[in-house]
């Protein structure tokens, strides 16, 4: 028995409709997951798994149709938020049929009409993009968004080094089409840069790119490291008869093509594609998930056609994520600097795509009963697209059938494995945590790690072994004992001798310069990140403002929500906090930005009055960095185009609807450049 099968449905006690309902909710929610999000919950392959159960459902229950079923709509990649330019598709861009099964290509191969050529590719796991070329020239970057209209992210394709911006040679009017990745090696550099500054992980390189795709900064994206593939050409009166010829002068205008293609004549050769790239794709430098196949002849794609979902001319072929079997033995749990508690399963070590794993997330005590998994079960381990393994499922046991969320007696720990304090679980949230944030071990030396990092205080030599040494002799309880350490304790210490202590005094010292903005961040009140912080300090310029600010002055902050207001309110409610705070003070650290304010005088206010509005995408600068200079020089900005605007400032692909407004009312439109040369900031 597989392990997604669906249950009958005399078993699941479901009537078709109610499943077929449940189905397309499910399978909604995950394409909003996967697509918008980028963080999806559920694997690849029970998705298709689910997905094909409910074409099945749906096939026996013609009297059930929806057009508005995931069985009959591409996944969403379009943002809600409104921050790139939406264009609709010249041609639909639509997804493909996919199978698991070996036999079920040959099935469809060996249905194809006799003589049929077939191209086999790699399929690349990425995100697709859609290239508009007009005389050459790169005009759009068009995502798939519902396959009718996509997201226009122009400004950051042109970062990738192989993407033409003009060919030379090309058709009026061209589209290539093709797969957005990022390349393991750049992937794994950045989740060790966000591991340090504590964001979260992207799960893989799919879930990175189109990440990183969407960032409105066009400059991080450059700096990212983007790669691409195209695969697929457009257009009327194009050369070439086969789908090949098209690829190969693609390749000639300059374009980036795989060398991963072939003509294949009969089904044995396409098999062969396949068995060959099964085990080589492990060393290409980017994630594939699978083979397309197409039939080469475009009059016979022509004669073959569409589903309302995908072409009748082409199939992929999915590689199955490599799976083991293996017992759990122990779940286990580790807190965090936060005080959330996450479970962690102790398997027996198995060998998986070449490396040894026995440990795995479960994530949280919702994961573990949506799985249905207790210690002593037989559990799946699976690492596909993902670095890190996860456990997928248990072994169903042959004679009664695994039911999701069923009750297997298992129970989450209800205290605090490393202070016995009674965990607390929010209302809304699916983590457990500890709530002894003053004496918990793990959380006081989380607060101390988070002190003494870098977009913190940047106490260098303090790092995370150190502090543990340091506080498990009694030397670092607080953050503020970091300025009482004496150079005899920590020359004291095996490990560290007296130059490390030398050098760790002095890196406490020239924390002192910190400016306040950075030492509120350091403070680690929940949910403070840096950016709130630095608003945050922008209106409360010291500590002693900040200390009696109403929820209601700080919901007043742009970013400051209900949450978080209360986190700072609750902050300095707490005497413990207030007497660590006093401490730092007479430690000689930064609490208030007086001299900030000094300097911020000295900008020439140049915009003083102005009303200005941004539209479009930038390059030199983010919008939000705009936002700020705007500010900065004492211009005010506005969301919408009227009389009382001053000028536009406008990037790339501004929005049609405001330049006609800001043409019929006169109002001057500048761009990036100009607007730089006013305020004349310095180019970095
Ligand atoms: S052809 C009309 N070729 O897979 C057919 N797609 O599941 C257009 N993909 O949306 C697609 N590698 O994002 C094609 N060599 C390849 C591909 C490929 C990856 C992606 C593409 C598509 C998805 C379908």
């Amino acid at each position: 028995m597989d392990l997604f099968d669906s249950l009958p449905i005399e078993q699941s006690g479901m009537t078709a409709e109610q499943e077929i309902k449940a189905l397309r909710a499910e399978l909604a929610e995950q394409n909003y997951k996967y697509y918008v999000l980028s963080a999806p919950t559920m694997s690849d392959r029970e998705f298709d798994e689910k997905m094909h159960h409910l074409q099945e459902l749906e096939a026996k229950h013609p009297e059930l149709y929806d057009a508005n079923s995931p069985t009959q709509k591409v996944g969403s990649d379009i943002s809600k938020i409104d921050s790139f330019p939406r264009i609709r598709h010249r041609y639909p861009m639509l997804s493909l049929a996919n199978t698991y099964s070996r036999e079920e290509v040959e099935d469809w191969v060996r249905k194809l009409p006799p003589g049929v050529e077939i191209v086999a590719e790699l399929k690349y796991d990425g995100l697709s993009i859609s290239l508009w070329y007009e005389k050459g020239i790169l005009v759009h970057a068009v995502t798939r968004g519902d396959g009718t209209e996509g997201d226009d992210v122009l400004q950051n394709i042109k970062t990738i080094a192989g993407v033409p911006q003009v060919v030379n040679g090309a058709p009026e009017r061209l589209e290539l089409r093709g797969e957005v990745l990022l390349p393991w090696e750049r992937f794994e550099a950045l989740n060790k840069q966000r591991e340090e500054q504590e964001e979260p992980l992207f799960a893989n390189p799919r879930n990175a790119a189109s990440g990183t795709l969407k960032l409105q900064d066009s400059r991080e994206v450059a700096r990212r490291g983007l790669t691409c593939y195209l695969y697929y050409m457009l257009g009327e009166q194009l050369p070439g008869k086969t789908h090949y010829e098209r690829m190969e002068l693609a390749r000639q205008w300059g374009f980036p093509v795989s060398e991963a293609i072939r003509v294949c004549k009969d089904v044995d050769e396409v098999m062969a594609f396949i068995a060959y790239w099964d085990t080589e794709r492990k060393n290409l430098p980017v994630a594939t998930d699978g083979i397309v196949l197409k039939v080469n002849n475009l009059a016979e794609q022509e004669e073959l056609g569409y589903t309302a979902k995908s072409p009748r001319w082409a199939i992929a072929y999915k590689f199955a994520a490599e799976r083991q079997l293996t017992l759990l033995k122990q779940i286990t749990y580790q807190v965090g600097r936060t005080g959330v508690v996450t479970p962690v399963a102790n398997l027996e070590p198995v060998q998986l795509s070449g490396t040894m794993v026995q440990r795995a997330t479960l994530h949280n005590e919702d994961f573990i009963r949506q799985l249905g998994i207790t210690e002593g079960d037989e559990v799946y381990v699976e690492k596909g697209g993902e670095i890190i393994p996860k456990i997928v499922g248990k072994r169903p046991t042959p004679t009664l059938p695994h039911r999701e969320g069923e009750n297997t007696g298992y129970r989450f720990i209800t205290h605090c494995p490393e202070c016995g304090t009674e965990l607390v679980r929010v209302e809304g949230e699916a983590a457990w945590r500890c709530p002894n944030e003053v004496s918990c071990p793990p959380q006081l030396k989380g607060r101390l790690e988070h002190f003494v990092s870098r977009k913190a205080m940047n106490i260098e030599g303090l790092g995370s072994e150190t502090i543990a040494l340091l506080y498990d002799k009694g030397l670092l309880h607080s953050i503020a004992d970091i300025y009482s350490l004496r150079a005899e304790d920590l020359a004291a210490q095996e490990r560290l001798g007296e130059k490390s202590a030398q050098n760790i005094l002095q890196a406490i010292e020239g924390s002192k310069q910190v400016p306040w903005s950075r030492v509120l961040f350091a403070l680690g009140i929940r949910m403070v990140g840096e950016t709130t912080a630095k608003k945050i300090a922008k209106r409360f310029r010291s500590i002693d403002a900040l200390q009696w600010a109403s929820k209601d002055e700080l919901t007043a902050i742009e970013d400051v929500g209900e949450q978080i207001a209360e986190n700072i309110v609750a902050y300095f409610a707490d005497i413990r906090n207030l007497e660590i705070i006093t401490r730092l003070q007479a430690a000689g650290v930064q609490m208030s930005s007086e001299q900030l304010a000094d300097e911020q005088l000295a900008v020439p206010q140049v915009l003083e009055g102005k009303t200005i509005v941004i539209s479009g995408t930038f390059s030199e600068h983010s919008r939000d960095e705009y936002k700020q200079m705007i500010e900065d020089y004492g211009g005010k900005n506005s969301g919408s185009v009227s009389k009382k605007t001053d000028f536009i400032l406008a990037g790339e692909n501004m929005g049609p609807a405001k330049l006609e407004k800001a043409q019929s009312l006169g109002v001057q439109v500048i761009s990036e450049q100009e607007f730089l040369e006013m305020i004349k900031q310095e180019i970095q």
